[in-house]
Parts: C-alpha cells; structure tokens; sequence
C-alpha cells in the first residue's frame, strides 16, 4: 500500500503518528487548557470533513500507521461521524493499525458504539477528578455524571478506556489512590500528565499547579510496588504495574524528562497547520498546498519538506523556577 519511501527526520526517527485536532472547540473551559472567553475560528478557517480525509490519507499513504483524533473536543465538530466511518477504509486495507480518540466523554452516551462500529477499539478519556464539585470547578462547564455516563456507554461498546488526568498541586493530590482503586476497578489503564505550560498563564500561575510526578510516583510507592515496564509507544509516557493490583499507570513527564529522542509522530490543527514538535513554535501550512490542486503531489510534498525539519526537541523547563520554553499556543491549537 505504501508506495512512498516513509518519512524519516533528521534525527532518523520514522515518523508513523499523526495527530489530528479536528476542532478548536469544545463544551468545557478547563482552566489549564482555556480561557473563559475564548474566541474560536470562524468555520472557513477549517479543514471540511473532505479536507481532513484528504490530508489523512496522504499521510497514511506517506507511511502514517496510527491515528489519533483530537480537538478541542473532537466528538463536538459537527459530522464527525463521517469522517470517522471514511477513516474505516484505512483500517479495512491494513494500511493503518489503529485509530484512535482523545476525548473528554462528554458526548460518549451518544456516540460510543458508532465509533467501536467505525473500528475504534481505544480511547483516552481526560478525567482529573470523581468529586462533582471539583470536576465542575476544574473544567468550569462540564458535569461530571455526564462524562461517567460516557465512560460507562465506551465500556458498554466495547471501547476499551484509559484515563489521562492532569496532577495538579492542591487539586488531586488528595485523589490519588480514589483515581487509582476506581480505575483498577473498571479495568482502565490510568495516565497522570504534569501541567504543562501553554496557553496564557493569566493569573493562574501554572507553576503553582505543578504537582510532580516524581512525587506523585513516590507516593503510590508508599502503598504499592512499582515495576518499570520497558513498553514505549514512541511517546512521552512511561508505565510502571502495581505489583498487588496488576494495573498499568503512566506518567507523562514533559518537563522533567525528556523523552524526545523516540518521538515518532507530527500533530495537524484544525486549520491544517502542522507542529512537527508540540513544544516549538515551528509549523507548516498544509492547507495551501492541499487547496491548491486536487492532485496530492504538492502537498506530498510539503508533508516531506515539513518532517525534513522536524527539531530534535522541546525547551521545556521548570527546573529554574521560571517557565522557559512557554509556547503561547493553547492546548487546544494542537490537541495535546
Ligand atoms: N497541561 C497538561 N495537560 C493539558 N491538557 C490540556 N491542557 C493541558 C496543560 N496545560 C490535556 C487535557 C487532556 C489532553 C487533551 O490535554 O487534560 O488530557
Ligand atoms: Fe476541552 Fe480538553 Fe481543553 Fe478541557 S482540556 S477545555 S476538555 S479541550
């Protein structure tokens, strides 16, 4: 099926990981993610479902295995049923392995089984807290029955779930063996993010917010026996098993470790821009070249050109005690 040599960077790592953010909106306002009053893109800024199709299945021609939607909320863009069920034929072919979901659950109920009968087999549910109060404070808009009822609906349709939670100081520190037991319960692998410093910072200082995951790891090894799992999925996340529970929890440590050398994927915004690395300010339009011709040949080539510059990492760093590295994108730009 791949009848292109598949990309490499500069750094020889293949890229085979795509991103996609499909929407800059979303029905929540999380306060590390969003501002209260955001201003969204007027709707011709963005790719249409044809144009999403059209640069997916360039890049999976161009050696693109794995697919992740994200937004925003991807499952609030209107359709986007449809492209998922076109994104099917991919996996029908064998030339992707997976595709996959980044969502808040908010709109699981309705959604679930359409996106397990499109060939979806996982998801990533973002999900910092159980406590009601909290969950309404943390994410501003959201309601947290709903999003459980969504994770219920996923389960039900045979999704299977994983939870990614933001650490944050003073806000789930207290919930870390509540997150841990429930997710054990349910079967769900359990992700914990540090906070990362995009976006505006406001009056909300992130450094505040910043729970180390050096800490919150040695606080379940208070209870638990952690085993390193040498597993990598090319990404930032490393696994450590309980012992006793036999569950997978992740830490995705941006800021403390780096982990840029296996990086193996390229995240798509919603207006067809590409960040070849999430924390440098360096991207491609894909959009002019993909409108400029019906022919793929252009944008083939700008897909190339763009990996063939794909830096060797971030700049990330709290270890001063000042943010260096601060990327003013919001986290919704790029989908995380
Ligand atoms: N730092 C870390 N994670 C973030 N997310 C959004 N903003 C930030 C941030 N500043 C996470 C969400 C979700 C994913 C889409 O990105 O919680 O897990
Ligand atoms: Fe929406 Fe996710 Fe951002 Fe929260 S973190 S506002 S759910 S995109």
């Amino acid at each position: 099926m791949n009848t292109h040599a598949p990309l490499i960077d500069p750094f020889a790592r293949a890229i085979d990981y795509l991103r996609v953010s499909v929407t800059d909106r979303c029905d929540f306002r999380c306060v590390y993610c969003m501002s209260e009053n955001m201003t969204f893109l007027p709707k011709k800024e963005l790719l249409t479902l044809e144009e999403l199709d059209r640069m997916c299945s360039t890049f999976i021609r161009l050696g693109v295995r794995k697919l992740r939607i994200t937004g925003g909320e991807p499952l609030v863009r209107r359709d986007i049923m449809t492209f998922f069920r076109a994104m099917t034929r991919h996996l029908d072919s064998g030339a992707l392995s997976e595709l996959t979901l980044t969502t808040n659950g908010s709109q699981l109920g309705r959604f679930a089984s359409d996106l397990h009968a499109a060939g979806m087999r996982r998801i990533n549910v973002s999900l910092d807290t159980l406590d009601e109060a909290k969950f309404a404070q943390i994410t501003r808009w959201g309601r947290l029955p709903q999003v459980l009822n969504g994770i219920d609906a996923a389960q039900k349709a045979g999704l299977r779930v994983k939870i990614n939670a933001v650490a944050l100081k003073g806000f789930n520190e207290d919930e870390l063996f509540r997150l841990q037991e429930w997710c054990a319960g349910r079967d769900m692998d359990l992700t914990f993010i540090e906070v990362m410093p995009m976006g505006d910072l406001g009056n909300e200082d992130r450094l505040d917010q910043y729970w180390s995951l050096k800490d919150l790891r040695a606080r379940l090894a208070e209870r638990f026996t952690l085993i390193d799992l040498a597993e990598r999925t090319g990404g930032p996340a490393r696994y450590v098993q309980l012992q006793e529970t036999g569950q997978k929890i992740g830490f995705i440590t941006p800021l403390t470790h780096n982990f840029c050398e296996s990086c193996n994927r390229v995240r798509l915004t919603c207006t067809g821009e590409l960040y070849m690395c999430l924390g440098q300010e360096d991207m491609a339009d894909l959009r002019a070249p993909l409108r400029a011709s019906a022919d793929d040949a252009a944008l083939e080539d700008a897909i190339r050109a763009a990996i063939a510059r794909k830096p060797k990492g971030h700049d990330f760093d709290y270890s001063r005690q000042k943010v260096d590295g601060q990327v003013s994108r919001h986290m919704s730009h790029t989908g995380g």
